[in-house]
């Protein structure tokens, strides 16, 4: 009896080491940041601008040699809440954070507040910018809040300067708003386009680039669903009503629009709609039809961040109760649970995978910070709580349901075998009968069988 269960216990350890196709890259037990002089450290520490445990990292993006660290500022004690670590230095895993671009745009200013105040994701578009969604609010979780408009800054990555800001216009910034996830359409680097999700009053607000204004797009799907809004992470339970979270950005289509898929964060639910839609205000309006439901990864299955990789065409999410990230190919029609592949699940190493990419060279990316335990209760600062995950994506996505390779491989072998097959018949039948076209025939009809039997 016990020997059975143990032999069960050990296939299924078995079969979970099988299934993590990510490598820790990085793993912190607490943030630290890359103080001027440790003097400077220590003052910062004494007068309470760093305290340790409230910080947390919650966006990651990859550019070139560097990856760059968001940490909101939930709570007081955030000495810098955009940041990076050199890709190079591999002397640490739990590398300093280091201030982007600067120490002096975390400081204060004259009109009381830093430069960026509170970012909570990022992407760096293949134009070179770094696109900052700059939340706005300070110590929110705490009794003192300061809310500032939320904005967005925008770096450019070759020189690290700033190359513009703007500040959301109020009518488009609501009481309950909360703005942490963007997608950048960079199809064009003039006519760029930037889509900023607000998960407190359904909306997202699309910025273009090219005319440097912004509009709010609104529909029922961006809305949180009242039976997905019960969480339970390593045990704790809790209710969140968060609205559209997950955006993910396909590459373009045909027509030059890109999809994008998203999900509210209290939702099973993934939607998707063409970008034609969300680039003018009326037009979305008069085409509430062209927001599509996809289909429900099933109960339990709520989803954080989303990622879009443009070159295979998968969408990465978090599952967020399942302690997992997963996957589904965009080509696949149906958005069935059958289709939906699991990439990394682990109830230690997991716990809240909180944002992901595919940086340019194919390389998918993870962080894990376990915030609705940093939220509700307190982080054990001896144990590693965040951590840095990677691997090329065709080895991440390799033998789950959303691997592009070997069925094409078997597809291939499976079309030459039968080109052989039809050779043979060919060569056999054509001597005696003298009629050339009948063997063409004949292996049209058996390839028509065949890639019928495939589908
Ligand atoms: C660190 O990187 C250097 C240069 O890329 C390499 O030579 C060295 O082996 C690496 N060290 C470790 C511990 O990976
Ligand atoms: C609240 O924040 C303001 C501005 O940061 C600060 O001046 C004030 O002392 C804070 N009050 C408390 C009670 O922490
Ligand atoms: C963009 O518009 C904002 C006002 O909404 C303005 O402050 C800013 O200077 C403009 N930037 C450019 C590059 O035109
Ligand atoms: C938390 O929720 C799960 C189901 O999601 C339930 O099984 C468990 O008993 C709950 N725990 C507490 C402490 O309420
Ligand atoms: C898409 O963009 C390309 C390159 O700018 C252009 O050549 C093509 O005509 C466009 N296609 C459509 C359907 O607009
Ligand atoms: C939005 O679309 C409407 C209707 O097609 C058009 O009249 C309007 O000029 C468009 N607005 C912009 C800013 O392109
Ligand atoms: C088909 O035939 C070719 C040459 O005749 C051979 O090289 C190849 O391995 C065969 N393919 C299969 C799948 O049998």
């Amino acid at each position: 009896m016990g020997g059975t269960k143990t032999l069960i216990f050990l296939q299924l350890v078995y079969i979970t080491a099988c299934m993590e196709q990510l490598d820790i890259i990085y793993e912190w037990k607490q943030l630290d940041f890359q103080f001027l002089t440790p003097e400077a450290r220590q003052q910062a520490l004494d007068s309470g601008s760093f305290i340790p445990e409230n910080n947390i990292p919650m966006g990651l993006e990859i550019y070139g040699d560097r990856l760059f660290i968001t940490v909101p500022r939930w709570r007081s004690g955030v000495p810098a809440s955009l940041t990076y670590v050199n890709l190079k230095d591999n002397s640490t895993k739990s590398p300093k954070l280091i201030p982007y671009p600067s120490w002096a745009a975390h400081q204060i200013g004259s009109d009381g507040k830093p430069e960026i105040v509170s970012p909570f994701r990022i992407r760096a578009d293949r134009c070179d910018r770094l696109w900052v969604l700059d939340n706005g609010k300070i110590g929110n979780l705490e009794t003192n809040k300061t809310k500032f408009l939320p904005s967005l800054i925008i770096y450019d990555l070759k020189t690290d300067t700033l190359i513009r800001k703007y500040v959301f216009p109020e009518e488009q910034v609501k009481e309950e708003s909360g703005f942490a996830n963007i997608a950048v359409e960079d199809t064009d680097c003039d006519k760029t386009y930037a889509y900023a999700a607000d998960l407190g009053k359904p909306g997202i607000v699309v910025y273009s680039w090219e005319k440097n204004e912004s509009w709010r797009i609104t529909h029922h799907f961006f809305h949180p669903d009242p039976l997905a809004c019960d969480f339970s992470v390593k045990g704790r339970n809790f209710s969140w009503t968060d609205a559209i979270f997950g955006i993910g950005l396909s590459a373009p289509n045909a027509d030059n629009f890109s999809t994008l898929y998203f999900h509210p964060m209290a939702s099973y639910n993934e939607f998707a709609v063409s970008t034609e839609y969300l680039r003018n205000q009326s037009v979305a309006d008069a085409n509430f039809n062209a927001f599509k439901l996809l289909g429900s990864r099933g109960t339990n299955a709520q989803s954080s961040a989303s990622f879009v990789d443009p070159k295979t065409g998968v969408l990465f999410y978090s599952l967020v109760n399942l302690n997992a990230v997963a996957c589904w190919r965009t080509t696949n029609k149906e958005y069935l649970m059958k289709n939906q592949g699991r990439i990394y699940m682990d109830d230690v190493k997991m716990i809240y995978p909180t944002d992901i990419k595919v940086d340019y060279d194919e390389n998918l990316w993870v962080l894990s910070n376990r915030m609705p335990l940093w939220m509700y209760d307190k982080l054990d600062p001896n144990d590693f709580n965040f951590r840095v995950f990677s691997a090329p994506v065709l080895n991440a996505i390799s033998h789950t349901a959303c691997d592009v390779t070997p069925r094409s491989d078997i597809l291939d072998k499976f079309v030459n075998k039968l080109k052989n097959v039809t050779n043979k018949i060919a060569n056999k039948i054509k001597p005696n009968s003298g009629v050339s076209n009948n063997p063409l025939s004949l292996a049209v009809v058996l390839l028509i069988s065949a890639v019928s039997l495939l589908m």
